[in-house]
């Protein structure tokens, strides 16, 4: 099988750090870099804990320092769900392995120019870095195959009654990869929503008792801890992870084409991804939308990803 190449730009984040184990040891992506945002917690940290799970689980993959604010909002974290570090709960040795001396945003548009066309971006966390890149040399765009990110909702935000965190965070940057003219796919709430990691999953991941299932259930048990004290849920979504089991099987996702704008003017509904699932402005769809999800699949898919580390 040929491997599906991506940077991942993500800000970890309990449920990027399995979106990181994921896509790093599966035989059908080959993991090219983690660029890293400040989104779940600011940028020191989020970096801090993508290296940190990469130590962990023995990653031979680069990891470049991006962004620490959004392009023009105020800066946005979120520690009521990942806790100050922005990863608590596992407890790592030491850290020895460092970050790149590049930028994320230079390896970014760096890592595409050099390419055939061939590499996916996927971003699951605010899209600053992939949109600075794209301001900085819109030469990268054509070369761009596939964007992939976790972010948005056609229903109901999870900050505001409009918006999801990855586009609250910094809308200007989503509206930036919207207008880009590129294949996007748009894994959001309504799909992640439905991927809750209910006790008796945390249960199955565990029995596999590996070093990557350990660090499953520690994730996992602070995570659910935050959401249930935020949203009274017994499980939280495991957002990030659904675009790598996408890109490991792209049949999890039921897709639809539809033209999406997001929504950078209002203050009561900044960030909200306008998906228009109707077709009413008769526009050229900008992206694919997705509108449900497989759960046994991906729940399968999250296993074998574990099961991948002895
Ligand atoms: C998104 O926000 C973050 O807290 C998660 O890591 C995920 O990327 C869900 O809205
Ligand atoms: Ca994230």
């Amino acid at each position: 099988m040929e491997k599906r190449k991506i940077i991942l730009d993500c800000d970890p984040g309990h449920d990027d750090a399995i979106a990181i184990m994921l896509a790093a040891n599966s035989p059908a992506i080959d993991l090219l870099g983690i660029t890293v945002v400040a989104g779940n917690q600011t940028l020191d940290k989020t970096l801090i804990n993508a290296l940190n799970v990469c130590q962990y689980l023995d990653l031979d993959v680069p990891v470049y320092k991006g962004c620490g604010q959004p392009m023009i909002r105020e800066q946005l974290i979120a520690p009521s769900i990942h806790g100050e570090s922005g990863l608590d709960g596992p407890q790592f040795g030491a850290l020895t392995k460092q970050a790149e001396p590049q930028h994320a945003v230079n390896f970014i548009i760096d890592t595409l120019l050099a390419s055939a066309g061939d590499v996916t971006v996927v971003t699951t966390g605010p899209m600053t870095n992939l949109a600075m890149a794209m301001r900085l040399n819109p030469d990268i765009l054509p070369k761009i195959h596939e964007l992939v990110l976790m972010g948005g909702t056609y229903q109901l935000g999870n900050m505001t009654p409009a918006a999801e965190f990855n586009v609250l965070a910094d809308g200007d940057a989503a509206h930036v990869v919207f207008t880009s003219g590129r294949k996007i796919t748009m894994a959001g709430l309504d799909v992640t929503r439905k991927v809750l990691c209910l006790p008796s999953i945390v249960e199955r991941m565990g029995r596999i008792d590996t070093k990557a299932a350990r660090l499953f259930v520690d994730l996992m048990t602070f995570f659910n801890k935050t959401q249930k004290e935020v949203f009274g849920w017994d499980g939280g979504p495991l957002h990030d992870p659904v675009t790598i089991a996408y890109l490991i099987d792209p049949t999890v996702l039921t897709l639809k084409e539809c033209f999406t704008q997001i929504d950078i003017r209002s203050e009561q509904s900044y960030g909200r991804t306008n998906c228009d699932i109707f077709d009413i402005f008769k526009q050229p769809p900008n992206s694919s939308i997705a509108l449900d999800i497989d759960i046994a699949k991906f729940w399968d898919i999250i296993e074998a990803g574990i099961r991948a580390y002895a």
